[in-house]
């Protein structure tokens, strides 16, 4: 059979590397490029740090500032009637997911004939029309490692992944600077998230030996630091590692794939709105606990690697401490257990399990097979 995986051809590290942007502009002999961000990110001040690097190097750039968080494809069609009138020669994303994965839609869509709703029907008639860098400032979607972009469907109450080689990012740009002062409930969210990227494609059908690197080198720099992230802000040793672990999370997703995790909560993100990282975390340690018969092999080589001391524990023990140690992480940094102050209710159960089942392009990746009445078992296990 074979495996593959792909990645961006440049990757940066290490705190003040954004300056290696101006190597990049140069490289790619940029006169003008495309900047996109959001609020969020302009008043944080991190755009400045990107911009002080345009000036110096003399390239011009426009600003796209007015994406949404969680796009839907509606916006997106919205953003491109905005970029149509620009022109540049590089994309530069500066942001979290959100922002990132506008970015690799703008660059298969800036000057194409077909548009994104296209695209949801038919991701391979994507063709990269202009090079990307990505800096990411979440820690977060791994969106700057994956060929992956996520909108939300409002008509379907639901989310759906666009995934097309052709967006794969062709810089990265991991700076922790852009993740020193965001805001603990980030930290939370979106490092749970990345998390929740390296323990679904390490338990994956589709696993492979390449994607298993990545995927285990993520979770042993998340499990060691997410905690340390979230209570000491300070600490840029940890919050650099929870970046390459965000980022290594990211690759393991082009060569494996995310799992039910996921895929049961694009609904509580498509139709509650609730953050992407927060559905995550609310049913992770429910869904692995779930899988747990069909990954006990496969969990206890992550016990293994996060805690060698515990080498004497049973295969059981150890694939229960992983998922103990989810439930943990979940809890210290303050992410609810459930999804009563959402607003989401039993009346909603049929509604989540429909839309939940349809998202067989994640389900199928499960060991496990999930029939309806498991997806409704996980749903009740988070509405109390
Ligand atoms: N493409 C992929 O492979 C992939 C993977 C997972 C998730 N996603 C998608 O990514 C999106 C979520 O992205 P996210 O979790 O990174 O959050 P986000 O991009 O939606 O940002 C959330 C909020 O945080 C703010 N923010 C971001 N960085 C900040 C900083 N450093 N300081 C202050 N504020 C900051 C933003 O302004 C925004 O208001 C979802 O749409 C999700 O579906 C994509
Ligand atoms: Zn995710």
């Amino acid at each position: 059979m074979g495996y593959q995986i792909i990645l961006p051809s440049y990757i940066y590290g290490g705190v003040g590397c954004v300056e290696k942007v101006k190597e990049i502009l140069d490289r790619e002999g940029v006169k003008k490029s495309l900047v996109f961000t959001d609020k969020g990110i302009r008043q944080s001040g991190l755009l400045d740090l990107l911009l002080v690097q345009l000036d110096e190097v003399q390239v011009e750039y426009e600003i796209f500032d007015d994406l949404t968080a969680e796009p839907a494809y509606q916006d997106i069609n919205e953003l491109m009637e905005k970029v149509k009138c620009s022109s540049g020669d590089l994309i530069i994303a500066i942001g979290g997911g959100s922002v990132m994965d506008a970015a690799k839609l703008c660059c298969v869509l800036k000057d194409a004939d077909y548009t994104v709703k296209d695209l949801l029907d038919d991701p391979s008639k994507a063709r990269k029309q202009m090079k990307t860098v990505m800096i990411p400032t979440t820690c977060g979607t791994g969106s700057e490692a994956t060929c992956n972009a996520i909108v939300a469907i409002p008509e379907e109450q639901s989310k759906k992944g666009i995934v097309s080689e052709a967006m794969i990012p062709d810089y990265v740009i991991l700076d922790a600077q852009m993740i020193a002062n965001l805001p603990k409930h980030i930290v939370a969210s979106t490092g749970v998230d990345a998390l929740a990227h390296a323990v679904e494609c390490f338990t994956s059908k589709k696993a492979t030996p390449f994607s298993d690197t990545y995927a285990m080198a993520s979770a042993k720099l998340i499990f060691k630091n997410i905690r340390e992230a979230y209570n000491h802000p300070d600490n840029m040793q940890a919050k650099s590692d929870m970046m390459l672990g965000a980022f290594y999370g990211g690759v393991a997703i082009t060569g494996s794939g995310t799992t039910a995790v996921h895929a049961l909560s694009y609904p509580l993100g498509g139709k509650y709105h609730i953050a992407h990282g927060v559905s995550n975390a609310i049913l992770f340690a429910h869904v692995i606990e779930f899988n747990r018969d069909a990954c006990e092999e496969r969990l206890q080589l992550l016990c293994d690697a996060i805690a060698p001391e515990l080498s004497g524990m049973s295969k059981y023990e150890k694939s229960q401490y992983v998922i103990d140690q989810i439930a943990d992480i979940v809890k210290v940094t303050e992410i609810p257990a459930d999804l009563k102050e959402f607003g989401v209710k039993r009346e909603d159960l049929d509604f989540l399990v429909e839309a939940g089942s349809q998202q067989q392009r994640l389900l199928v990746n499960n060991r496990k097979n999930l029939n309806r009445e498991d997806i409704r078992s996980i749903y009740e296990k988070v509405l109390k």
